[in-house]
C-alpha cells in the first residue's frame, strides 16, 4: 500500500504503552433510584431492576465541565506526586460543551502555569460518549509516534449527563476520569487490536445550543449500541486471529480469551445484555458449537438467527442472558460498581467500569489478564480494544500502586450525601435556567463538595468563568487514603478561565 510503514518500525516503539495511573472523580451528592421511581410515579423496580441502577450522582450549579476536569487532573497529579513539566500532552474527551471555541484543555493549562510548562500538545475531542476513547487513542498514538518527546500524556474524560424529565432522566450521572499514559504501563494496549465501527444515526444528539439536554431516541440508541458491539467484536476477532496466525497459533478467538470485559454503561442492564450478546456472537461464529453440554447447552434452536434481526428479540435475549450468567459474574459484574452507584457519566463511563474492576480485585487477581473494552458514543462511533495487565503484581509494583490508588472508591461512594428527588429535581431546574447565563453567581453549597474539588465561583458579564478549590483533606493524597466529606473548609486557590 503506498505510504504504509513496514512492520519493522514497531521495533523502535516504546514498550507496553498504556494506562499507568487512573483517577476517578464523582460528585458528592446523589439521588436514590428507588425514591426516584416513587417520585416519578413509575412502577417500582423500573429503574432499579429494569435498568439496574441504584443511585445517580449529579452536580449542582457549582460544578461544570471545567471544574470536573480540573479536579480529576489535579487529584491525579497530586496523588502520584507528579510535577506538571513531566506532561507533554493533555487530551480532553467530553460532550459537555460550554464554549463553542475555547477548549476545556486550555482551561486546564492554568494548572501548569506554576511549572512554566506550556509545551503541551492535545485539545478536546467530542463525539457523545466516545470522546474519552478518542482522546485516549490520541495519547497512546502520540507516545508510539515520532512526535513523542519522552514525557507522559494525560487524558481526562468528563461529563455532566443530564436528561429532560421523562424516561431517560434516570440514566443520567456525572463525573470525570483522568488517566496517565506512558510506556511500561501496568495496563498496556494490545497493539493492532482495535475493532472499530462508525456510522451515521440520529440516536442521541445535542442540536440545541442553549440546552444541556440531548434529543434521544432511546430504542434506536440501544439498537445502534448493540449493532456496533456486534461489528466491533467481529473486527476484533478477525484481527486477533490474524495476529495469532502470524505467530503460528491456530486458535479461534472467543470471550474466554478476555479475563474481564468492560463496556460503556448507559445503565447496567444494557451491559448485562451486551455480555450476553457477545456469547450469542461466539455461538454463531463457532462452526461446530456443543449444544449438548457446556455454555451453549440447549441453544440449538438459535443456530440460524440473524444478529441484525435480534436486537429486541425476547427469546434470544432470555436464552443468552441465561447462558451467560456465570460469564457475566466472572468477567463483567464487578465493572458495574461505579455505574450502578453513580450512573452514566458519558465519556468517563467505560473508564469508570475499568476503574471498578481494578478497585475490587487484588493485583494478583488482575495480573496477566486481558481486559476487553467496548466504547460506544451515539451518532455513532464505537471501538472494542484490549488491554494487557502486567504480570508483575509484587508489592510496590506499578500494578500494586494502581490498585492501591483506587482502593478508596467504595468508601468515597458511600461518603456521598443522599438528597431527596425533589432536591435533585430543583437542582436540574436550576441548571436548566442558569447554566448558560453571564453575570451569574452559583447558588449551590460549597461546603457539601468533597475536599480538593474545584468549583465555579462566578461567571462575569463576558461569560468568563472563575473557579476556586476546596482545600484538600490532609493526607488525602496518600494511596489508599479516604476522602472525608466534612473536611477541607478553606478555599485553597482561585483561578479564572478568562483574563487574569
Ligand atoms: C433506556 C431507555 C430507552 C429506557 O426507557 P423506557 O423506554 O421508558 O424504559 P422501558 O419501558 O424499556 O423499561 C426499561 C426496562 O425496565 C423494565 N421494567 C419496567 N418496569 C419494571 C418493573 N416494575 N420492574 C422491573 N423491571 C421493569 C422493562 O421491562 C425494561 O426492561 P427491558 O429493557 O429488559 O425490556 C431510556 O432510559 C433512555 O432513553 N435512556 C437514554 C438513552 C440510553 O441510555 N441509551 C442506551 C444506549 S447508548
Amino acid at each position: 500500500m503506498p505510504g504504509s510503514v513496514p512492520a519493522s518500525g514497531e521495533a523502535t516503539w516504546p514498550k507496553d504503552v498504556g494506562i499507568i495511573a487512573l483517577e476517578v472523580y464523582i460528585p458528592a451528592q446523589y439521588v436514590d433510584q428507588t425514591e426516584l421511581e416513587q417520585y416519578d410515579g413509575v412502577a417500582a423496580g423500573k429503574y432499579t431492576i429494569g435498568l439496574g441502577q441504584a443511585r445517580m450522582g449529579f452536580c449542582s450549579d457549582r460544578e461544570d465541565i471545567n471544574s470536573l476536569c480540573l479536579t480529576a487532573v489535579q487529584r491525579l497529579m497530586e496523588r502520584n506526586s507528579l510535577s506538571y513539566d513531566t506532561i507533554g500532552r493533555l487530551e480532553v474527551g467530553t460532550e459537555t460543551i460550554i464554549d463553542k471555541s475555547k477548549s476545556v484543555k486550555t482551561v486546564l493549562m492554568q494548572l501548569f502555569e506554576e511549572s512554566g510548562n506550556t509545551d503541551v500538545e492535545g485539545i478536546d475531542t467530542t463525539n457523545a460518549c466516545y470522546g474519552g476513547t478518542a482522546a485516549l487513542f490520541n495519547a497512546v498514538n502520540w507516545v508510539e509516534s515520532s512526535s513523542w518527546d519522552g514525557r507522559y500524556a494525560l487524558v481526562v474524560a468528563g461529563d455532566i449527563a443530564v436528561y429532560a424529565t421523562g424516561s431517560a432522566r434516570p440514566t443520567g450521572g456525572a463525573g470525570a476520569v483522568a488517566m496517565l499514559i506512558g510506556p511500561n504501563a501496568p495496563l498496556a494496549f494490545d497493539r493492532g487490536l482495535r475493532g472499530t465501527h462508525m456510522q451515521h444515526a440520529y440516536d442521541f444528539y445535542k442540536p440545541d445550543m442553549v440546552s444541556e439536554y440531548p434529543v434521544v431516541d432511546g430504542k434506536l440508541s440501544i439498537q445502534c449500541y448493540l449493532s456496533a458491539l456486534d461489528r466491533c467484536y467481529s473486527v476484533y476477532r478477525s484481527k486477533i486471529q490474524a495476529q495469532w496466525q502470524k505467530e503460528g497459533i491456530d486458535k479461534r478467538f472467543s470471550l474466554e480469551d478476555f479475563g474481564f470485559m468492560v463496556f460503556h454503561s448507559p445503565y447496567c442492564k444494557l451491559v448485562q445484555k451486551s455480555l450476553a450478546r457477545l456469547v450469542l456472537n461466539d455461538f454463531l461464529s463457532d462452526p461446530n458449537p456443543n449444544t449438548e453440554s457446556g455454555k451453549f447447552s440447549g441453544l440449538e434452536a438459535f443456530r440460524e438467527v440473524k444478529p441484525e434481526e435480534t436486537y429486541f428479540d425476547r427469546d434470544v435475549e432470555k436464552a443468552f442472558m441465561k447462558a451467560s450468567t456465570e460469564t457475566f459474574v466472572e468477567k463483567t459484574k464487578a465493572s458495574l460498581l461505579l455505574s450502578n452507584q453513580n450512573g452514566n457519566m458519558y465519556t468517563p463511563s467505560v473508564y469508570g467500569c475499568l476503574a471498578s474492576v481494578i478497585a475490587v480485585h487484588t493485583p494478583q487477581e488482575l495480573a496477566g489478564k486481558r481486559i476487553g473494552v467496548f466504547s460506544y458514543g451515539s451518532g455513532f462511533a464505537a471501538t472494542l480494544y484490549s488491554l494487557r495487565v502486567t504480570q508483575d503484581a509484587t508489592p510496590g509494583s506499578a500494578l500494586d500502586n494502581l490498585v492501591a490508588s483506587l482502593s478508596d472508591l467504595l468508601v468515597r461512594l458511600d461518603s456521598r450525601r443522599k438528597v431527596s428527588p425533589d432536591v435533585f429535581a430543583a437542582n436540574m431546574k436550576l441548571r436548566e435556567e442558569t447554566h448558560h447565563l453571564a453575570n451569574y453567581i452559583p447558588q449551590g453549597s460549597v461546603d457539601d463538595l468533597f475536599p480538593g474539588t474545584w468549583y465555579l465561583t462566578h461567571v462575569d458579564d463576558k461569560h468568563r468563568r472563575q473557579y476556586a478549590r476546596r482545600a484538600p483533606w490532609i493526607g488525602q493524597f496518600d494511596h489508599g487514603d479516604r476522602a472525608h466529606p466534612q473536611s477541607g473548609k478553606e478555599d485553597a486557590v482561585t483561578i479564572t478561565n478568562g483574563e487574569h
